[in-house]
């Protein structure tokens, strides 16, 4: 925990707004939580032997006032940081280890601010001066009794090594007790926030379709992709659930329409933490709009295929883009490729964390590819 602790404060340095190491240092942090309870209740159940008998009392309170600052360090600065990313107006999900979703703590809402995150991460930094203050009291102090007249107490920690004192009887009591209450409240927590973004998978469609189709869309074989760029490198992803009224007519453009309700809850790239962000509330925010709807109006012929106007309804409100696609009819069977340039920002989508497209670029591709039957 010392190497892990040391660690920590060396990459809580060496961020520098790099969403890996930031996942990394929140991942790690959790650990040092997660083991420092387990370690106060393995304290409970052994307590540590007494200090040598030589030892002048002020000694024995500074040690002992040291190692109470150590396990409220190893519990407090973790907790301050999981509190920082909770009230952080920069709204960002927390993957530890890029496999286990960690929630934000409960009843921060209200926090949320620019002047609540100052605060909290003025403690969060210096308590690494704290640490390596602490740190140099403790280290002297285990060394001095090391080479003084008494039984060193580093020698205590390590009996196997220098056989100068007695073992501890084995194995010591309490591990279940000590890890086995630390993970079971760990598991809680991780479960807890499991259910609060789950949602209701096989919801029924809200949206009325305004259409009367003539065509069925093979779902199996269409697709609703999107891409685009984070910190300079590609990423992208499809929604795996939705449904399309297509009434097409070649021959009257006038007559086409299409609406496409897409269910956001189902938006996924492949990488836990990009899906957690984008299922966020400042991204499409199913818990409260679990449906976008795509209406495409004023076909009409282009070189090689067609263009639409699309009608995307987000979150509560509407934005109009230009979308270019090809069509290949052969009998009653119609395959479809096509694609259009949105932008993050006309979508309203992470505009509270990153605006000015920092980390997220704006342009976003959606590529369509479909395949449908016409209706006898
Ligand atoms: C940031 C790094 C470190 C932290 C947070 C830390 C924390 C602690 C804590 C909390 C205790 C008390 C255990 C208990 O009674 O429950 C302890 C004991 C001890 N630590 Fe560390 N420690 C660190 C680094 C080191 C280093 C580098 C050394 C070696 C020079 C060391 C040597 C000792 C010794 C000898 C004891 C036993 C004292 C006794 O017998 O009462 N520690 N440490
Ligand atoms: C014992 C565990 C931890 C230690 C020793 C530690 C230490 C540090 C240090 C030294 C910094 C750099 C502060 C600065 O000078 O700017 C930092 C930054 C940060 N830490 Fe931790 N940290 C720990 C746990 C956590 C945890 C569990 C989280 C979140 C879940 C977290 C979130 C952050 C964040 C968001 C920053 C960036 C602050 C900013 O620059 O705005 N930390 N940490």
């Amino acid at each position: 925990m010392a190497a892990l602790l040391i660690f920590m404060i060396l990459l809580g340095w060496a961020m520098e707004d790099n969403e890996a190491r930031f996942q990394l240092h929140k991942s790690v942090g959790i650990t040092i939580l997660f083991l420092a309870l387990a370690r106060l209740g393995w304290r409970f159940a052994n307590p540590p032997p007494s200090l040598p008998e030589g030892m002048a009392p002020l000694e024995k309170t500074a040690s002992h006032a040291v190692h109470v600052a150590f396990y409220a360090l190893m519990i407090g600065v973790p907790l301050v940081g999981w509190f920082m990313v909770s009230v952080s107006p920069f709204q960002v999900s927390t993957v530890l280890y890029g496999v286990l979703s960690w929630p934000h703590l409960p009843f921060t809402d209200g926090l949320r601010s620019e002047a609540v995150y100052g605060v909290a991460e003025f403690f969060h930094s210096k308590s690494a001066w704290l640490i390596f203050g602490l740190l140099a009291l403790h280290v002297a102090g285990a060394v001095k009794h090391e080479i003084g007249a008494e039984d060193g107490v580093l020698k205590r920690m390590l009996p196997g090594l220098f056989g100068k004192t007695e073992p501890p009887a084995l194995p010591g009591r309490g591990f279940i007790f000590a890890f086995g209450g630390s993970l079971l409240l760990f598991a809680v927590i991780a479960v807890a926030s499991m259910f609060g973004s789950g949602g209701n998978g096989g919801a029924k469609s809200q949206t009325a379709p305004r259409i009367e189709g003539n065509w069925d869309v093979d779902y199996s074989a269409s697709e609703i992709r999107f891409d685009g760029a984070h910190e300079g490198r590609g990423f992208g992803g499809v929604f795996g659930a939705w449904t399309a009224d297509v009434a097409f007519y070649p021959d009257d453009l006038e007559r086409s329409a299409v609406q496409v309700v897409i269910d956001t809850r189902s938006i996924r790239t492949g990488t836990k933490l990009y899906d957690d962000n984008l299922r966020g509330k400042e991204w499409f925010n199913p818990g409260e709009f679990p449906e976008a709807v795509v209406e495409l109006s004023d076909f009409a012929e282009a070189a090689g295929g067609y263009t639409a106007t699309a009608t995307i309804t987000l979150k509560g409100s509407a934005v109009r883009v230009p979308l270019g696609f090809t069509l290949d009819i052969a009998g009653d069977e119609a395959r479809l490729s096509g694609s259009a340039e949105l932008s993050r920002k006309a979508l309203d989508l992470g505009q509270s964390s990153d605006p000015g497209a920092a980390y997220v670029a704006d342009e976003v591709t959606v590529t369509l590819s479909g395949k449908a039957t016409r209706r006898s």
